[in-house]
């Protein structure tokens, strides 16, 4: 029988790290802090804000945020330094910049404190990772950087659309797809989709040169990725994909916390929400498009994949994590694919996946606590 931590007179205490906000106090979404505090409150961690400003590793005390939920306020305070921290700082620019690269990697380093989920992915970096290890190989999308219209003519040549990423996008932004139309033997036609806010345009292109120039256009600044397209199942004419949450456990292990499914909006070409997408039930879909048996089992293989792909991309990146969100794709055939991880998940709206997620931070934060690597 060991003892806890309150009885060695600590407090268990989990920091949420986030930036400093001139409006708003600071940044992130705050209902999702409040869930996680109010969670923390009933299963005895106490949860609260930290601004990177503020965060420092060398005192016992540090000014932290916690929320009043009688006058529905925030207060600054100061509050005990943590054990363990949790990132949500919300945006890659501000994650990038020297001052708190500093404190991130400061954690990483330090004993004292445990720090998950240090920084956002790069959707190239995560496949040269998981095209690392034979585990993870089958379920990646055959992939490159996009660098040259030669890029563009190799992967054409063996798929026959392809989609075409910023390596550091999120939410559908930036996104183009790109498909080869062959009518009649002679002549070629490209035609490229791109999102631009809620409307789809296409536009059509007889050689890859002038497909290369219409991406160029509205590249900006980005890095891309071009991937082989997959040819997704569908419900109702509406291609549908899943999205896996992974989270650890209280014992520390990875663990398959829901998966959900979304479904593309009518004519678009990815399944986000805002972009006129909805929320599915994946056993439904599934079963629409494979038969009962065998959508049970391509939600199980499913699952499986989510574990091999966290523990690889975990293993690979040389960090803690605790938890990431996977966008997953089913083709007509029942193969599962990978698109893409998220190491700052958005909240599920699923509620008992919802609920689920809120417990498994705080039992990890609880297995950090009492297990943590001590350097
Ligand atoms: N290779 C692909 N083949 C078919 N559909 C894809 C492919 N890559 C992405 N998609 C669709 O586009 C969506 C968004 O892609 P994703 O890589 O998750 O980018 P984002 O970071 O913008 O969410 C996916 O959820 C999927 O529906
Ligand atoms: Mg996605």
């Amino acid at each position: 029988m060991g003892f806890t931590l309150h009885e060695r007179g600590y407090n268990p205490a989990l920091a949420i790290l986030t930036v400093k906000d001139s409006k708003r106090v600071f940044r992130g979404n705050l209902n999702n802090f409040l869930d996680l505090i109010k969670t923390g409150n009933r299963l005895g961690v106490d949860v609260y804000v930290v601004t990177t400003n503020d965060f420092s590793l060398s005192s016992a005390h540090v000014q932290g945020y916690r929320y009043d939920f009688d006058k529905k306020k925030w207060s600054r305070e100061l509050v005990p330094s943590p054990q363990v921290i949790y990132n949500r700082i919300p945006y890659r620019k501000m994650e990038m910049r020297p001052e708190i690269q500093q404190t991130l990697q400061a954690c990483n380093r330090s004993g004292a404190v445990q720090l998950f989920n240090p920084s956002f992915f790069n959707k190239w970096t995560l496949f040269e990772w998981l095209n690392n290890s034979k585990e993870s190989k089958p379920y990646i999308p055959e992939t490159r950087q996009l660098k040259s219209a030669q890029d563009l003519t190799q992967m054409l040549k063996k798929h026959s659309f392809l989609y075409l990423k910023p390596v550091r996008g999120k939410a559908g932004k930036g996104i183009m797809r790109i498909e080869r139309l062959t009518s009649n033997v002679k002549s070629t036609d490209y035609k490229l989709s791109r999102q631009a806010n809620k409307q789809m345009i296409l536009t059509h292109h007889p050689t890859i040169d002038g497909l290369w120039n219409e991406f160029v256009l509205h590249r900006g600044k980005n890095e891309y990725i071009a991937q082989q397209g997959i040819e997704l199942a569908r419900f109702d004419h509406r291609a549908f994909d899943l999205r896996a949450l992974i989270q650890k456990t209280s014992k520390g292990t990875w663990s398959v916390s829901g998966i959900g499914a979304r479904l593309a909006g009518k004519s678009s070409i990815t399944t986000h929400v805002p972009r006129g997408g909805s929320i599915g039930e994946p056993r439904k879909l599934l079963t629409h498009s494979f038969g009962n048996k065998r959508a049970k089992n391509i939600i199980s293989k499913a699952r499986k994949a989510a574990i091999t792909l966290a523990s690889q991309i975990e293993q690979q990146s040389g960090h803690q994590l605790g938890e990431m969100s996977m966008d997953l794709g089913v083709d007509t055939t029942g193969n599962i694919w990978f698109f893409e991880a998220n190491s700052k998940p958005m909240k599920f709206d699923e509620p008992k996946i919802r609920k689920k997620s809120l417990e498994r931070i705080i039992g990890y934060s609880q297995y950090l606590i009492h297990h943590g690597r001590r350097r």
